[in-house]
């Protein structure tokens, strides 16, 4: 079953823009001669990476430089994820190393922030003695004051939630990053009550952020080199900004009345310049609309490909789950993509094995949708009960974990057996990438993505990062094309 895990791991790095993975993104050195070094390490989702560069550039404010090194660090941040227990696990590991480093420097922060920052409040003050600081997601304007609260020898809380926080005016620094591709965080929060999912607890509600805001960040990223946008929200395809409610200021100011949707917020970013490709992450099978395909279609600029997760291809667990669709509906909205956009249009999902009281039958049906979809790759996990969901309110955790595991297995296998046949149809083709850097296994090759999101890797030639290049693929794996570059 470790197999399993690292495979999921494969699929999820190899995409390097999901969210959900098992990754882990720790702060690069930066030596800017401040007085003090910040070390912030972040788990969990595309939207935790996201944050911790709202969290550094506050930071950096406070006289910090961000460092690699744990080890030369005033302070320590964790930036943690709830999603699944083992998610949770892997933080509370990570504390205790921390705490054989604090014996050594006691006088060294430690602060844990994000989704179990905000799920376990003042209680993981109790249960993890080495931890200083805890901030909730949506309390990170309150870092200096509650930094300097741990200086003065307090512990210091800050786990409130917000209904307006979208950080819209902080200008993110970037960590760990190409130059080339960045993430745009349009929106906090999630209104949907998923019964497995704890996002709703830990994330608060659903708020939509500035467009003209989103509009400038695609801008400054675009004059500063970068070629591509990921915008980002646990569900996208809600993204609503309307002057009256957000902002009367700024009615009053410009007479802009209409609300945007993310339709048309797309279309503002796509416009931002032509060699700005834009993607987005993660849209909701029942929000879905065609006005946002139609847009896709519309601009060469907008990638096609769609992370649309499915979460069961059965209707009753779908019911139970609350995702408010059918396994028809999902269908439908897969049509609508593949007859809008085309086939060569790169479809992902994320599935959920042995939810509460999941048949074999209603697996099966999992791997029939599957069949149907053949989605480009996916995100595959076993259900993990997570306290304070409806979920774990409402119904028994009662598939046994080798049930769980083994349906997984299944689950993923038969999405390798998808991977694979959908990357050779991409053989024979010529694809446009935008180069990200060097390849992972050697410094004769480069990587980059096409449109469809799927890693290409060819030789370097005289080519760099930054450009778009045609590539010609003459091979794949399920997790790669390979390919010559075509002048
Ligand atoms: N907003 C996104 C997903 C956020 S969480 C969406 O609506 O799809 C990312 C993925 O983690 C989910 O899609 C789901 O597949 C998985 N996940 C969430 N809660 C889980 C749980 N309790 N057990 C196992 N997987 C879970
Ligand atoms: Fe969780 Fe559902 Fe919201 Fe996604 S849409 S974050 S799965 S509650
Ligand atoms: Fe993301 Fe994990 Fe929180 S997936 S929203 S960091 S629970």
């Amino acid at each position: 079953m470790q197999k399993v895990i690292e495979d999921i791991d494969i699929l999820a790095n190899d995409s390097a823009q999901h969210e959900a993975c098992e990754t882990v993104k720790v702060s690069e050195d930066e030596n800017t001669g401040k007085e003090r070094k910040l070390y912030i390490e972040s788990y969990g989702c595309q939207m935790n990476f996201s944050d911790s560069e709202i969290v550094s550039s506050i930071m950096k404010k406070e006289g910090f430089d961000t460092t690699s090194n744990f080890n030369e660090a005033d302070v320590i941040l964790l930036n943690t994820c709830s999603i699944r227990e083992k998610a949770e696990q892997t933080v509370r590991a990570r504390l205790s190393q921390f705490n054989t480093v604090k014996k050594q420097r006691p006088e060294m922060m430690i602060g844990v922030l994000g989704c179990m920052a905000e799920r376990l409040k003042s209680q993981l003050l109790e249960e993890e003695k080495v931890v200083d600081l805890v901030v909730g997601p949506d309390a990170y304007r309150d870092l200096p004051g509650l930094v300097k609260q741990v200086d003065e020898g307090q512990k210091a809380v800050n786990t409130f939630l917000s209904r307006e926080e979208t950080y819209a005016d902080i200008s993110p620094v970037r960590l760990n990053s190409n130059g080339v591709t960045a993430f745009i965080s349009i929106m906090r929060g999630c209104d949907n009550m998923c019964s497995f999912c704890v996002v709703p607890l830990t994330r608060g509600r659903e708020r939509s952020r500035d467009p003209y805001s989103i509009v400038n960040e695609a801008q400054e990223l675009f004059n500063n080199g970068y070629k591509e946008v990921t915008l980002l929200g646990q569900n996208v395809d809600s993204y609503k900004w309307s002057p009256e409610v957000n902002n009367k200021a700024r009615l009053e100011k410009s007479g802009v009345s209409e609300v945007i949707t993310f339709a048309n917020l797309l279309e503002m970013v796509a416009k931002v310049h032509p060699d700005l490709r834009v993607r987005f992450s993660t849209s909701h099978p029942k929000d879905i609309t065609d006005e946002v395909l139609h847009t896709m279609k519309k601009y060469e600029n907008i990638c096609n490909y769609i992370h649309l997760p499915a979460q069961s291809g059965n209707t009753r667990v779908l019911d139970i789950m609350n995702r408010t669709y059918t396994r028809e509906w999902y269908i439908d909205r897969v049509d609508a993509i593949r007859k809008i956009i085309g086939q060569e249009c790169g479809i992902s999902s994320d599935m959920i094995s042995g939810f509460c009281t999941e048949t074999e039958e209603e697996h099966q049906d999992t791997l029939t949708l599957m069949d149907y979809v053949k989605y480009d790759f996916s995100y595959m996990f076993f259900y993990s009960e997570r306290p304070g969901t409806l979920a774990a309110k409402k119904f028994k955790d009662d598939i046994p974990l080798e049930v769980k595991k083994r349906r997984l297995s299944e689950i993923i296998e038969r999405q390798q057996k998808h991977s694979h046949e959908r990357n050779q149809k991409d053989v024979g083709k010529v694809h446009k990438v935008l180069i990200e850097g060097f390849s992972k296994r050697s410094n004769d090759d480069l990587q980059g993505r096409n449109s469809a999101n799927k890693v290409v890797i060819f030789p370097k030639k005289h080519y760099q990062k930054g450009q778009y290049v045609n590539v010609l693929v003459d091979r794949c794996t399920p997790a790669t094309l390979f390919g010559n570059i075509v002048d």
